[in-house]
């Protein structure tokens, strides 16, 4: 046991440095190759005790967003089990300060921060090892292959409705999203896509923001950047213009297409969530 241990540390480590260059690996490839590469799936089962704790904090703070199984979940979390960083991950130094930090997308995706003690922290980037290696040691599903567990069980014409009242006025089943279960064929990603307004390849629209100076002029544009002592902005013109800020001024106010989104995420039921998505699949 410790001997393959100390192996299978040290090919880690050689995997990682190798990892680091690499493509990220397509969906599904083959496990074996996986776990040549990546420390995460070469480690020993966790001490039974910490996982245990790390289970109870996973269950509190991450499982409504990255899903029972971290295959990612209703609030639009991404799978864990696929994703690079915790692949590459050896105790925490990855993990630890998007835990502790959140993170956002460069989609316009977010993560808020999660508070919480050493202790809890610690506890859950182990349970999050110990799933992996479960998922790559037993004959667990491979990697990549998405389950399809609880996602069709949505009413789509309760579905239907709810997209009529609450997305109907930004979307239309025979405009933008004609044919997006077409698109994207799995109702795991299609869910993921809709519930964070968008998937990887989603053009963005861009934040809009209006400045207003104490002389009262008003110059509109494209939002570069926004800090409490700083406003940048591309106008018109494609000219950046950057004002200080003080407090309230310059009065600066956003438009963001995505607040809709981000706001709706708080107040969707699991059911909502379900049958929207049985409703979308029905776009093909
Ligand atoms: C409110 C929803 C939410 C909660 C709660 C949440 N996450 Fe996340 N998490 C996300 C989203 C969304 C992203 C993707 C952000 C991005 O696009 O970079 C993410 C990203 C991550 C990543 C980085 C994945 C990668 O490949 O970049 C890790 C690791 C992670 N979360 C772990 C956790 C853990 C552990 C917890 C609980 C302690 C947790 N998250 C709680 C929504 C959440
Ligand atoms: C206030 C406007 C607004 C509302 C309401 C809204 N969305 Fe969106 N949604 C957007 C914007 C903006 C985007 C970004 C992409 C775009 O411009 O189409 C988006 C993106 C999406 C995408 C990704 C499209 C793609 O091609 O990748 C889906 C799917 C989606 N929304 C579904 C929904 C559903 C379902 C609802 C209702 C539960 C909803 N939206 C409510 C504005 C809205």
């Amino acid at each position: 046991m410790a001997q393959w241990l100390r192996a299978g540390v040290a090919a880690g480590a050689v995997a990682l440095l190798a990892g680091l260059g690499e493509a990220p690996a397509a969906a599904g490839q083959q496990n074996d190759r996986s776990q040549r590469l990546y420390p995460s799936l070469q480690r020993p089962p966790g001490d039974p005790e910490v996982v245990a704790r790390g289970e109870a904090v996973y269950g509190i703070s991450c499982r409504a967003c990255h899903g029972m199984d971290l295959r990612g979940g209703d609030l639009g979390g991404p799978n864990l089990l696929r994703s690079q960083l915790v692949l590459r991950d050896e105790a925490g130094e990855l993990i630890g300060p998007v835990i502790r930090d959140g993170q956002s997308g460069p989609g316009g995706s977010y993560m808020p921060p999660q508070p919480m003690s050493d202790e809890d922290l610690q506890a859950v980037v182990t349970y999050v090892h110990d799933v992996l290696g479960r998922a790559s040691r037993q004959g667990g599903p491979p990697l990549g292959d998405e389950l399809e567990l609880d996602i069709l069980v949505g009413d789509a014409a309760a579905g239907r409705a709810y997209f009529a009242e609450k997305c109907a006025a930004c979307h239309s089943p025979t405009g933008d999203l004609e044919g997006i279960a077409t698109r994207i064929p799995t109702p795991k990603e299609l869910q993921n896509t809709w519930v964070r307004g968008g998937g990887r390849n989603t053009v963005r629209p861009p934040v809009t923001v209006a400045v207003t100076l104490a002389s009262g002029e008003r110059i509109e544009g494209e939002l570069e950047r926004l800090n409490d002592f700083l406003v940048v902005l591309t106008d018109g013109a494609g000219r950046h213009r950057s004002f200080g800020r003080e407090g309230d001024t310059p009065r600066v106010e956003l438009d963001d297409p995505m607040a809709a989104h981000r706001e709706m995420l708080q107040v969707y039921r699991d059911a909502d969530i379900h049958d929207v998505t049985a409703y979308l699949v029905t776009l093909k």
